[in-house]
């Protein structure tokens, strides 16, 4: 029980403050269009001011939701979740952004995924963030990560029955 609510509480802000970055994403770029010394883009044009200040800020927002609705998650956490879920957010936003730092350096293009890294960047970020407050056991990281890279697929390949996609990866 003590799991299932402590993975609940951390996957929350991870899943809201990735998938919401993604459906808020804008138009202007975090690193302003800069190069880095090796000319390519420091982060490129998937990484937008907009995606992710709202991807912070409504990662944020849902454990304070959360937090509201269920005064009980400190019991579970031995942290306020508010401020655990803020450091969620921010750590999920820079683990993204770490990802996307080492794609450009290795010349791989914007939104082309490299399989799991690219589903998983977020949770590593986010937890690893997190810890300052809250340490993920070993089997809550192990679960965490082994979800989100089997949603993922699962998810795409209904996407793919439902012909949303040209192919299930
Ligand atoms: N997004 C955003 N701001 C962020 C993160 C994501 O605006 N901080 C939006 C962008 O529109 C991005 C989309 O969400 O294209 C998907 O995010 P992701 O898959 O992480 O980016 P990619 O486009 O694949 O770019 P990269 O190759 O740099 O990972
Ligand atoms: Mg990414």
């Amino acid at each position: 029980m003590e799991f299932v609510a402590r993975v609940s509480l951390m996957a929350i802000p991870l899943y809201l403050c990735n998938s919401l970055a993604l459906v808020f994403g804008g138009k202007r770029p975090i690193d302003f269009g800069k190069k880095f010394f090796d000319g390519r883009r420091i982060l490129g044009e998937g990484k937008t001011l907009r995606g992710t200040a709202l991807g912070i800020a409504l990662g944020t927002m849902g454990a304070l939701l959360v937090k509201t609705a269920f005064p009980e998650t400190s019991i579970f956490l031995q942290s306020d979740y508010l401020a655990y879920g803020f450091l969620l957010s921010v750590g999920a936003v820079a683990g993204d952004f770490i990802e996307s730092f080492f794609k450009r350096r290795f010349g791989v293009e914007r939104g082309k995924s490299i399989f799991p890294l690219d589903q998983t960047d977020f949770v590593f970020g986010g937890l690893a963030l997190g810890s300052i407050l809250v340490v993920p056991t070993l089997l809550e990281w192990v679960f965490l990560l082994a979800f989100t890279v089997l949603a993922h697929v699962i998810g795409n390949w209904i996407a793919y029955f439902a012909k949303l996609k040209q192919n299930p990866w």
